[in-house]
């Protein structure tokens, strides 16, 4: 007789070719409701799981571990992991993944996407259109900022900010210029066309600033007031990493008071609640946490995640370990 599969939990709905190749492995227990769990209904889920397929929006901490003792992996479907608590998960002996490189250039695009739109006003323009205000062209109705050869700055510059990077500088002959705990090799720079500079200078020479650094303690609310008072009142800041690298109360502020000009915000401190003094804005742009949200990019890191798991099964080891590091990157 064949020793029992071990269990994995998998938070979300995902997709039918995930659930078949886990199920060749696995006895699965999933949620094709996809309702999200209090952290209770999670502990009361992972009862007796060797491993679990987890989401951004699933916290596994300490009091998650102690309470659940079978659980020996975890593998995290998105590229930031600052839903896991590192330190307890190595107290617990407990191995996680997550998913690099899957999701860079589609996020990627969907940076250069979230740009274009907050610098070019295209969704406050379709909100006056829908509106029915629309009623004469007029050479001075709904002015954007220039994105060609405009100076892009980049917070963070892991694999993300490097392919955002490449299509400023390449496709809209954009100044790059990035701001990250260390700079990157001659060779990298050369390829994204990118120039080191402090973060004084990144905020005082950014016309566009775009956020795509790890969450980490030491990143939280990193751009407040006194970061945004040192940005021109012509930039805009693009937010595609974590809503509490921001301090979005200076950030709606700063917006409202014309000290920058415009927002695009694809993820929120406590999303999906969003701010209402955000809402209320028109020169931002929100969208809801979709950067990485093609068919196959979100496929792709579903079955990496789901071969991690595999992978620590077969062989006891994971594809892309999460390895604590002091200059995380995305
Ligand atoms: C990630 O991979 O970190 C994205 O934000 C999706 O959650």
């Amino acid at each position: 007789m064949s020793a029992p599969r071990p269990g994995v939990l998998i938070t979300r709905r995902l997709f039918p070719e995930v659930l078949q190749r886990l199920g060749e492995h696995f006895q699965l227990r999933d949620n094709p409701d996809d309702v999200v769990w209090s952290p209770a209904e999670l502990i009361e889920r992972l009862q007796g799981q060797w491993g679990v397929l987890a989401t951004q929006g699933d916290r596994i901490d300490a009091s998650v571990l102690a309470a659940c003792p079978d659980l020996r992996v975890v593998a995290n479907m998105a590229v930031g992991y600052n839903n896991l608590d590192l330190d307890a998960l190595a107290r617990h002996g407990v191995q996680a993944s997550n998913t690099p490189d899957v999701l860079t250039e589609s996020t990627a695009d969907f940076g250069l996407a979230l740009l274009l739109a907050t610098a070019r006003r295209i969704t406050e323009g379709e909100r006056y259109l829908r509106a029915g205000r629309w009623h004469k062209w007029a050479a001075d109705m709904l002015l954007g900022a220039e994105v060609h050869h405009s100076t892009l700055g980049i917070l963070g510059m892991g694999r993300i900010g490097q392919a955002i990077a490449r299509r400023a500088a390449h496709g809209f002959s954009m100044q790059v210029i990035y701001h990250n705990r260390s700079p990157l090799d001659a060779a990298t720079e050369r390829a994204c066309a990118a120039r080191y500079v402090s973060k004084a200078e990144l905020l005082r020479q950014a016309d566009h600033l775009l956020l795509v650094l790890p969450y980490t303690p030491a990143n939280h609310h990193i751009v407040g007031a006194a970061e945004l008072a040192q940005m021109k009142p012509s930039a805009t800041l693009v937010n595609l990493a974590r809503g509490g690298i921001v301090d979005e109360l200076a950030l709606a502020q700063a917006l409202q008071s014309g000290q920058i000009a415009a927002a695009g915000l694809d993820v929120f401190e406590g999303e999906p609640q969003v701010r209402p003094e955000l809402l209320a804005l028109s020169n931002v742009v929100l969208t809801p946490h979709i950067a990485s949200a093609t068919r196959g990019t979100r496929l792709g890191m579903a079955l990496l995640a789901a071969d991690n798991l595999i992978a620590h099964h077969q062989r006891g080891q994971l594809l892309t370990p999460i390895k604590a590091s002091p200059s995380p990157s995305l």
